[in-house]
């Protein structure tokens, strides 16, 4: 099987773009594929919150100057079959010093190929910051598909349109194989009329890309990063967890994956 590259990427903070590429690639890994969990944001949450030291320089830095390759700097985690490429603060740097390089929007892409080449991982996952500058360019640049976490508050639909044409003009350049995969609420609470307006709006508009699945509010899933662990090693039967373990089997049947 061919490795699938999905990035998450939305100019938004906080939305949950880290706590589902932490929480997504676990769930799969635990269902036993091999998966790559790879970190572009300086502020490296996802490298902290599965355990790994941010201040490292076995990160992505280097591999995007060109200094290291990719193999070099993919760490184990404390979870079966899950592996990370970390990032670190001072990636911010890296972030000038590649846009005076050359193929700079391809730095990411070139860097990954022979990871994507050896086949050693069923899935791959590309944790942007939350902008649309170099590093989310460079993991759209390679991506097969893009998830985009929509949090569940007024003007979630404000600003999706910013990434969809985002994808119209990567698709006209560098990467015409980039998929729109989908979108994904997060922090629903059925408590409120507001969550549930949200996801209908949005339903209205992107019948098709919408995962059934909803990832509710949940206490753990803001815990589980200080500990390190993803939510199936800290709390393996929240809804947090379940609510992932749901994600994970609807991104793998969207993709004709089976266990
Ligand atoms: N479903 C959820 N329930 C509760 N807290 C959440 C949930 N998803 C994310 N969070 C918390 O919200 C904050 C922002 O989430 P994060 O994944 O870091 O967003 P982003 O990567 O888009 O900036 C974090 O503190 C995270 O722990
Ligand atoms: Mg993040």
């Amino acid at each position: 099987m061919k490795t699938l590259v999905t990035a998450l990427a939305n100019q938004k903070g906080g939305v949950g773009k880290t706590t589902t590429s932490v929480n997504l690639a676990a769930a799969l890994a635990a269902r036993g594929f091999q998966t790559l969990l790879i970190d572009l944001d300086p502020q490296a949450n996802a490298t902290s919150g599965l355990g790994l030291d941010k201040t490292s320089p076995e990160s992505i830095y280097p591999v995007l100057l060109g200094e290291r390759s990719m193999e070099e700097v993919i760490a184990a985690t404390q979870e079966e079959n899950l592996f990370v490429v970390p990032a670190e603060l001072d990636l911010a740097g890296a972030e000038i010093e590649v846009a005076r390089m050359d193929n700079y929007l391809d730095r990411l892409r070139d860097a990954l190929k022979p990871v994507v080449d050896s086949k050693r991982f069923d899935f791959i996952f590309l944790d942007c910051p939350p902008s649309l500058g170099l590093l989310s360019l460079n993991a759209l640049s390679c991506a097969n598909t893009l998830l985009v976490p929509l949090q569940c508050e007024y003007y979630a639909l404000e600003g999706l349109s910013v990434i969809t044409d985002m994808v119209i003009k990567i698709q006209e350049s560098s990467n015409p194989k980039l998929r729109l995969d989908g979108i994904l609420f997060t922090m629903f609470d059925g408590r409120t009329n507001l969550s549930k307006d949200v996801v209908e709006e949005v339903r209205n508009h992107f019948e098709d890309g919408l995962y059934r699945s909803v990832i509710p509010r949940n206490v753990r899933l803001s815990e589980a990063p200080s500990h390190g662990l993803s939510i199936f090693g800290y709390a393996p039967s929240s809804n947090g967890a379940a609510a992932y373990l749901d994600l994970s089997r609807e991104f793998t049947e969207r993709h004709g994956r089976g266990d």
